[in-house]
């Protein structure tokens, strides 16, 4: 039996795609400096080409070879890679126009998963990777989920377990001051410390101007069950109709519908490892309708309620 590690490698020197597992999400990734093999993982996905994706390296090394470093990057790399930290920052000629929309700038990240770092570096190059799943539609965070969905599209899957963190990178603008372009598995309390200095978080209209998205909102819906979802206000009670889903940090919530608590203990770290899995089980229950708390907008709560926020259509 050959290593399924070398042939995803050979797949992937060969300008295919691989589902590669990380800390936070599934990725399907490709050569990042293959522009035709990154063209694959947009018609796979649906997802349109003004979208950059992220390039993931093996080491800072190997980000500073796609990207331009600053005094503040090399601080943030040595302090948070491998882990879930994506740097936007200016980019070098190394990586075609297709993987960062044609932006002056790329998001890098070296992602903390041993399959991953294996990978990249049997590759022998950078790849690039966004969140395996239809575009629009919820992260995998087990390689089943990869499979469901984008089996079919791709050249071999790769079985690291169950993400080890549960959503998305934080993705970062580094410089001329660093803001948050979408929070994630590192927590802005994090960021502040290490830099010393206080990180800002882009609305909805920041975050859409760094991608220069044609038009606003387009991004709204994302990381979206196919059952409607509608988030309750902060003193409305909750539905007891049994057809109608439901999903709570932690309890107690009434006799009703299907409902997924997200964390007995109400800790976050484990909220957001359980989060997709749990909007995919309720997505799956038969439910005509879902509604969500939002979680305290704490550390990697503000994660946990971006991608509720999105899911229900709410940028
Ligand atoms: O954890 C993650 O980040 C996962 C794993 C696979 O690494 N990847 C991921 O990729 O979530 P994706 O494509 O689903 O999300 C990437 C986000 C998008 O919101 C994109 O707009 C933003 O990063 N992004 C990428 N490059 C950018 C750039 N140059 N400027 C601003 N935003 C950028
Ligand atoms: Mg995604």
């Amino acid at each position: 039996m050959p290593d399924p590690l070398d042939t995803a490698a050979t797949i992937l020197r060969a300008g295919g795609l691989v589902g590669m597992p990380t800390e936070t999400v599934y990725g399907l990734a490709a050569d990042a400096t293959n522009a035709e093999a990154v063209l694959g993982i947009f018609i796979a996905k649906g997802r349109p080409t003004f979208d950059p994706l992220i390039v993931h390296v093996a080491d800072p090394e190997g980000a500073w070879a796609v990207a331009e470093s600053t005094p503040r990057a090399r601080l943030l790399a040595a302090a948070c890679w491998p882990g879930p930290l994506t740097l936007v920052l200016r980019r070098r000629a190394t990586i075609p126009d297709v993987v960062t929309s044609g932006l002056e700038t790329v998001g890098v990240r070296c992602p903390d998963h041993p399959v991953a770092r294996e990978l990249i570096r049997r590759a022998g190059r950078p790849l690039a990777a966004p969140s395996a799943n239809p575009f629009g539609f919820i992260s995998p965070t087990t390689a089943a989920h990869v499979r469901d969905q984008l089996g079919d599209r791709v050249g071999a899957i790769l079985d690291g377990g169950p993400c080890a963190i549960g959503i998305e990178s934080t993705v970062l603008l580094v410089d001329p001051q660093p803001v948050i372009l979408r929070p994630g598995g590192l927590t802005r309390e994090r960021l502040e410390e290490i830099l010393g200095e206080p990180v800002a978080v882009a609305n909805a209209q920041a975050r859409a101007a760094s991608i220069a998205l044609p038009a606003p909102g387009l991004l709204a819906s994302h990381y979206a069950p196919r059952t409607p979802l509608r988030l309750l206000d902060e003193h409305e009670p909750w539905p007891t109709d049994p057809r109608i889903g439901r999903l709570a940090l932690c309890g107690p919530v009434p006799a009703g519908g299907p409902t997924e608590l997200l964390s007995q203990s109400g800790d976050l770290a484990e909220a957001a490892r359980t989060l997709f899995a749990s909007l995919r089980r309720l997505d799956a229950s038969g439910a005509t309708d879902l509604v969500a708390r939002l979680v305290p907008a704490i550390g990697l709560g503000l994660g946990i309620n971006d991608r509720l926020r999105r899911a229900a259509g709410l940028g």
